[in-house]
């Protein structure tokens, strides 16, 4: 096994050699785009090291890389319609770029496209990636629904907002590395673990994403700080904030939460200090921490090399600090 700045140049290059000029251009150059924006490539660099975790060669498992990177990229499409986000990666997003309807079609075509890489599989390995496929893309949408329900909800609960983040975004991580797995032809007892894994790094990862959303460096964040809070979003960071404050306050803070402003810029202010007077923010960071843990623990039974689960021990810290 490598180390994980190789799996990561792998990809970029595979991804170069995927990426051909098609016509309509006005279908495939916002694929392109956003393809070739950069990112940071974590759910198919877990797939190939899951790959080698459990003994097969990394090229094996490129094909179902790539599709799950495809299918992320177009996942942050339509998400940026839905959420209205301005930037992703530093630069515009697809439908500030071009138009919503541009988006909307190249990001169906996205999702096509990563399922068309199944192909490359006997069909052994075909269906059992398809269906985890299929599973996790359904989950993901369940996962957004509730996300953009909870906007105009005031109940929503600690325990709802952390289903809805283990559907919109960690069961993928899961996904990402159990289909190393099934390429590997590794026990499916193997394959459950290793999803369970990803997953509860994955909770963690939207955990830190909510809260770099909020504190994150706009010069290097690469997406509009305070999103977030400009769209109502009932994070993790919202709730606890909610449960720490006094009665007043907390009023407060729910009134900002029901508004669409013009200007939100003192609404951003204002917000993040509720979250970091109360104790939110902190509080934030240690959930962060205990979901890492839990996957480490998860690890921890896993009759793989100690060289191995201090490779994915590694990975999973470094996600845990990360600033983008
Ligand atoms: C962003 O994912 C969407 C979330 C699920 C939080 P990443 O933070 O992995 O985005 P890129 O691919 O590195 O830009
Ligand atoms: C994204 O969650 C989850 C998916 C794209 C499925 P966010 O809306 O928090 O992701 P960012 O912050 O825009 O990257
Ligand atoms: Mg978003
Ligand atoms: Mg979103
Ligand atoms: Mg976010």
């Amino acid at each position: 096994m490598q180390n994980i700045s190789f799996y990561q140049s792998v990809v970029t290059d595979y991804l170069k050699q995927y990426s051909s000029t098609k016509e309509p251009k006005n279908l495939y150059d916002p694929i392109h785009y956003i393809l070739e924006l950069g990112g940071k490539r974590l759910r198919p660099v877990l797939t190939l090291m899951t790959a080698e975790v459990f003994d097969a060669n990394y090229q094996t498992a490129l094909n179902a890389a790539l599709s799950v990177e495809v299918f992320h990229n177009f996942s942050l499409v339509h998400d940026d319609i839905m959420d209205d986000a301005p930037l992703r990666r530093g630069q515009q997003t697809v439908h500030e770029k071009w138009d919503v309807n541009t988006g909307i079609l190249s990001g169906d075509a996205m999702l096509i496209m990563a399922y068309q890489l199944f192909e490359n599989y006997q069909p052994h390995t075909f269906q059992a990636l398809a269906k985890l496929f299929s599973k996790t893309a359904l989950e993901v949408c369940e996962g957004q629904q509730y996300d953009v329900d909870f906007e105009t909800r005031d109940d929503v609960t600690i325990p709802e907002y952390l289903k809805m983040i283990e559907y919109k975004t960690a069961v993928l991580v899961g996904a990402a590395m159990q289909m190393g797995a099934i390429v590997a032809g590794t026990s499916v007892e193997n394959q459950n673990s290793i999803y369970q894994f990803g997953k509860n790094l994955g909770i963690a990862f939207q955990l830190q994403d909510d809260y770099l959303d909020a504190f994150g460096d706009p010069k290097t964040f690469g997406k509009q700080v305070g999103g977030d809070i400009i769209e109502n979003k009932k994070t993790y960071l919202y709730l606890k904030a909610l449960e720490f404050l006094n009665q007043q306050e907390k009023r407060q803070l729910e009134q900002l939460f029901t508004v669409n402003l013009e200007d939100n810029s003192d609404k951003i202010d204002t917000v993040k200090q509720f979250f970091v007077n109360s104790g939110s923010a902190e509080a934030t960071q240690q959930a962060i921490e205990e979901y890492t843990n839990k996957a480490f623990q998860v690890l921890e039974a896993l009759s793989i090399s100690e060289t191995k689960k201090e490779i994915l021990r590694e990975f999973g810290m470094g996600l845990m600090t990360r600033k983008v």
